[in-house]
């Protein structure tokens, strides 16, 4: 399967550097250089149309960070995903730690946003991961298994991606071991079987997100069902992108 490289800009980038760092990436993945892999990044809301523009006529794939679950009305601040289609957005990620953390998100409004952008035809990259915490407590296989039983979206209606980001290695630069990956993405692989069958479980990529870098890609690329990274701080670097993406290719 090809390997996914997406990058979570998060909140950050404005217009000059955004649209720098979109126009440098573009137009790297056009050369014949370009590593085997799928690109996408997901700026801020405020950059989608900018960056769409940068990333034109280039492999490179425009996603979102977050979507409302409605088509349209009364929520203010909030964006629909035919918003996001109109920008021609291919994915929009759902249920990140930090919009679960900051916003109080549950499974049930994580899956209601899955499926409304996949109405659109917009492939959610659905999050998931433990707290340290619950690993400690010997409870993380069991907090992926709740997550997914209660976010993943209703079986043959489109295009999936999860991400599994344990939230102690998000942005804190302790990367999970590859024993814990491989732990992690083995479980996630086989509830994704469990809800949808075992070829379109096995269809579905599942990134690691949480500290990925240039020099711990490579062994996280290379294990089993470890199928792309979405990447957060080093997505802001041209170059560690780009190096990331080299080693997953
Ligand atoms: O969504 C990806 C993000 O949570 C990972 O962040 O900075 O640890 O790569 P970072």
């Amino acid at each position: 399967m090809r390997k996914l490289i997406a990058g979570n800009w998060k909140m950050n980038g404005q217009r000059a550097d955004g649209t720098a760092l979109a126009k440098t990436l573009a137009e790297r993945a056009r050369g014949s250089e370009a590593p085997d892999v799928d690109w996408l990044v997901c700026p801020p809301f405020t950059l989608l149309h900018l960056v769409a523009e940068q990333l034109s006529g280039s492999p490179v794939k425009l996603g979102a960070q977050d979507c409302h679950f409605e088509e349209k009305g009364a929520h203010t601040g909030d964006v629909a995903p035919g918003m996001l289609d109109d920008l021609c957005c291919s994915h929009v990620i759902v249920g990140h730690s930090e919009r679960r953390q900051d916003h109080k998100e549950s499974d049930e409004l994580v899956q209601a946003k899955a499926e409304a952008a996949r109405a659109h035809g917009i492939t959610p990259i659905l999050c998931i991961g433990e707290t340290q915490e619950e690993r400690d407590a010997g409870k993380a296989m069991d907090v992926l298994t709740r997550q997914l039983e209660g976010s993943l979206p209703a079986a043959g209606e489109g295009e999936l991606v999860v991400a599994y980001e344990p939230v102690w290695a998000i942005g804190t630069g302790r990367t999970a071991t590859a024993e814990d990956v491989r732990e992690a993405h083995a479980h996630v692989r086989a509830q994704l079987k469990k809800a949808y069958g075992d070829t379109a479980g096995a269809q579905v990529r599942i990134l690691y997100g949480g500290s990925v870098k240039p020099a711990n890609a490579g062994e996280l690329m290379a294990t089993e069902n470890v199928d792309g990274a979405l990447v957060g701080g080093a997505s802001l670097k041209a170059d560690d992108f780009w190096e990331i993406g080299k080693a997953a290719g």
